[in-house]
């Protein structure tokens, strides 16, 4: 059992401080969001993540896990650091470290016994051989402190599944001194753990997150050409995704990638790249497509509605990605947004959020949000919308196109209700 304190109650602070409680150490979760913190001591969380709010509950009531905003104290009565806060985008695409900082002026303010701090954080290659060198110029000895890359791989509506069975754990260390105790740290039964430098641990984590970003906009690509061919996109991605060397995982064509991560990461480690004078054209495509998809989708529905002056669009999805109520960076809005500029009248229906947004109108049923509606585009794959009830849709539809911009519904179904399927890539 280890005294850990981690810094951030967000997504990857909460659960890995739950997982890290469920794993038997003693876990202090700190974050200066006095409220936020006074929420989770009510045993309630701040996000929505299946499952999560009962691993906190079950560990806060084993004495396992303690929520503070006093994140002084947790520090100092801490051995074990693990940095979880956010390193939000700057308009040029490199990200703001200045949690991270504010976390590492407080620790080097009170160290006076030896600490392991872990940066969880995504932050760009460099920062940790940077936060090493700026302990010994603070004159902190060599004796009294470990810096440790330990990047996290796990995503948002699936967080727990992923903490509990991470495909690997990667380790960057400057020396081997703190190895021991990080064996020791998770739970890992088979998994795989990667030690390499500080660095090389920062590399890893953006390399992921740009390759599954790579496969999505090939996705894309590949889906266009299709389109242009008539064959379904979705054959062809369970034909190449049956060979191990590529895999069926992020092959799914669509409005693109959104969220948190993957966009911000991808501009990082382009900004990482420019700086040293390297070429990333194949980032720089990768974002290209991206940006382009909500543009594709509207030109589809424009195959059919080439005014959308004054019609009635409803949205279904307005989250990056299902399972989640995260809105950062999604592609649902930024579609939503399109259609508000050219004039369209927008209704939403999303099964978790009551999207707040100047101009459209939030239903909280997913049929009254059809009700006269010219087309329905399906912005995001909730598992719901699969199973919905057609009929009722084309009964209360003014119009009869259905869009589906995640590939997610079956076009016989749509079509055998007498409705129009619309998709990128699927007939
Ligand atoms: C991503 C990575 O998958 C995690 O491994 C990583 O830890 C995390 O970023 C992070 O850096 O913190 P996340 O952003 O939660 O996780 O979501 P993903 O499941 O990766 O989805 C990202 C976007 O890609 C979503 O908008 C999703 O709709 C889209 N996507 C995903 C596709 O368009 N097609 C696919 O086949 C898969």
């Amino acid at each position: 059992m280890m005294n850990i304190c981690v810094v951030g109650a967000g997504y990857v602070g909460l659960t890995t401080s739950a997982a890290l409680a469920e794993f038997g150490h003693d876990v202090q979760c700190v974050d200066i969001e006095q409220s936020k913190i006074e929420m989770l001591n009510q045993g309630l969380i701040p996000i929505y993540e299946p499952g999560l709010e009962e691993l906190i509950q079950r560990n806060v009531q084993n004495g396992n896990l303690h929520f503070s905003f006093d994140v002084n104290e947790g520090i100092k009565n801490n051995q074990i650091i693990l940095i979880a806060v956010g390193t939000p985008p700057k308009e040029d695409g490199s990200s703001d470290l200045g949690y991270v900082h504010n976390v590492l002026e407080l620790i080097l303010s009170t160290i006076q016994d030896y600490k392991i701090v872990i940066t969880k954080s995504t932050v760009p290659p460099g920062t940790n051989e940077w936060i090493h060198q700026r302990f010994l110029d603070e004159g902190i000895d060599e004796k009294l402190f470990d810096i440790v890359s330990n990047p996290e791989f796990l995503r948002e509506g699936a967080a727990l599944w992923d903490i509990f069975h991470p495909n690997k754990i990667v380790f960057g260390t400057k020396t081997k001194r703190p190895i021991k105790v990080l064996k020791k740290l998770y739970q890992r039964g088979r998994t795989p753990l990667i030690f390499t430098s500080l660095t090389g641990a920062e590399m890893i984590k953006y390399a992921s997150n740009a390759f599954l970003a790579t496969k999505i906009s090939f996705a894309n690509e590949t889906a266009r050409i299709c389109d242009a061919y008539n064959v379904e996109y979705p054959d062809v991605a369970q034909g190449l995704g049956t060979d191990p060397r590529i895999g069926r995982d992020f092959l799914n064509a669509g409005l693109g990638f959104g969220g948190s991560c993957l966009p911000k990461d991808l501009r990082s480690l382009k900004y990482s790249a420019q700086r040293k004078n390297v070429d990333t054209r194949l980032l720089d495509a990768v974002l290209e497509i991206n940006n382009s998809q909500v543009d594709l989708y509207l030109r589809k529905l424009n195959t059919f509605l080439p005014d959308l002056t004054d019609k009635k669009i409803t949205v279904w999805g307005v989250t990056f990605k299902p399972n989640t109520d995260d809105l950062r960076f999604s592609p649902a809005i930024a579609l939503i947004n399109e259609l508000i500029n050219k004039g369209a009248h927008v209704h939403t229906y999303d099964p978790v959020v009551q999207l707040q947004l100047p101009g459209i109108c939030c239903h909280a049923d997913q049929y009254e949000s059809v009700t006269d509606s010219d087309a329905l585009i399906i912005a995001t794959e909730w598992e719901q919308f699969h199973n919905s009830n057609w009929a009722e849709v084309k009964s209360g539809m003014s119009g009869s196109i259905i869009l589906d911009a995640r590939n997610c519904l079956e076009a016989e179904i749509i079509r055998k209700n007498g409705l129009i399927y619309l998709g990128v890539g699927k007939q």
